[in-house]
């Protein structure tokens, strides 16, 4: 039978969607989130709830021996790209010392198998895209250096412990859960289909384009963006590879493999809400490479992966679709 999954960060952002994937499969879950970031409304009233610390040994130790877990997956984090480059010493205490705690409670409760969110961050500014897991991971923030060290942990600990353990390196997450039972609810947001669809809904009054004279066919940044579902679902297959293959690890892109630029993302908000938004022309952010896909070959080889909604319109139509629902949450 299915052992308990333990979902780290479980009320944020991608971790609601992997509980929802999760419990649609069939896995029992738990979740531990600080709040910091998450919302409690983001997890499913059926689901056991822990607010606390990964960093919290004891806490931790006792859900993963009393809920018999069998699996973490491992979410919370910060995940600010500028945030880190001005409080580097924030992102290596949450996502590196912490994830550090987090694993050795992992390999002292004798968990088997770990999942861990990682980024294309890890990558920095490829010379070759789209990018291969086996290129260059030469991270330009600390936010990518942060999760490339955790990534090196897991290597040299699943060398000496019986754990294996999945690196998901991430592409550029969007999108909302198809029944817009949870989305992307943090405030400030600074992710482009957020910013965008914050604007078409009129939180904000324009959207920078952060460039138009980068080395891509109309002068804007080109990115891989993932519905957040789709990640989710392969969350979920990565785990069915690490117990199918106790022996082997994995570090896996999740992107579909193509791109779209910042005009095209723009485009597809205004043509679904049939309302332009204000675009305003600004200067480059510092560290944007100027396109960023993924080499997807080997997450389709090692998992029966079949993205379902790679489809930009439909990535911001359910983005839209949750934005209306939390502004209906508020009222
Ligand atoms: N952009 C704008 N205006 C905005 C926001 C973004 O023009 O208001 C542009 C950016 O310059 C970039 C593209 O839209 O060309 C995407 O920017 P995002 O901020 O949405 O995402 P990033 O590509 O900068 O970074 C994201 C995650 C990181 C992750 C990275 C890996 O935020 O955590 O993808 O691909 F590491």
């Amino acid at each position: 039978d299915k052992p308990t999954v333990l979902v780290t960060g479980g009320a944020g952002y991608i971790g609601s969607h992997a509980v929802l994937a999760l419990r649609d499969a069939g896995w029992p879950v738990a979740v531990i989130d600080t709040l910091v970031t998450g919302f409690r409304f983001a997890v499913p009233d059926d689901v056991p709830f822990t607010q606390g610390d990964i960093a919290d040994q004891p806490l931790v130790e006792a859900l993963l021996r009393s809920h018999h877990v069998g699996a973490i997956m491992h979410f919370a984090g910060s995940v600010v790209v500028p945030e880190s480059v001005a409080d580097p010493l924030k992102y290596y205490h949450n996502n590196t010392v912490k994830s550090r705690a987090l694993i050795e409670s992992a390999v002292r409760c004798g968990v088997p198998h770990f999942i861990f969110s990682s980024t294309a961050a890890t990558y920095g500014t490829p010379e070759e895209s789209p990018v291969r897991e086996d290129a260059p991971q030469q991270p330009i923030n600390p936010y990518g250096m942060s999760k490339l060290m955790t990534e090196a942990m897991l290597a040299d600990v699943a060398a000496v412990h019986p754990i294996n353990y999945c690196a998901l390196r991430y592409f550029n997450v969007a999108g909302a859960d198809p029944q817009a039972r949870t989305g992307q609810s943090t405030a400030g947001a600074t992710h482009l289909i957020k910013v965008a669809v914050e604007a078409a809904l009129g939180k904000r009054d324009h959207v920078s384009i952060f460039g138009s004279d980068f080395d891509t066919p109309d002068g804007t940044g080109v990115r891989d963006y993932i519905h957040v579902s789709d990640l989710a679902a392969a969350h979920v297959l990565a785990l069915e590879a690490l117990i199918a293959d106790p022996a082997t690890s994995h570090r896996l892109n999740c992107g579909y493999g193509r791109g779209f630029s910042v005009l095209e993302v723009l485009d597809a908000v205004d043509r679904i809400t049939n309302r332009p938004i204000t675009r305003r022309m600004d200067g480059r952010r510092a560290g944007d490479p100027a396109a960023l896909i993924s080499d997807n070959s080997a997450i389709l080889a090692r998992l029966p992966w079949q993205p379902r909604h790679a489809d930009l319109d439909q990535i911001v139509t359910h983005a839209l679709a949750w934005e209306r629902r939390l502004d209906d949450m508020r009222k």
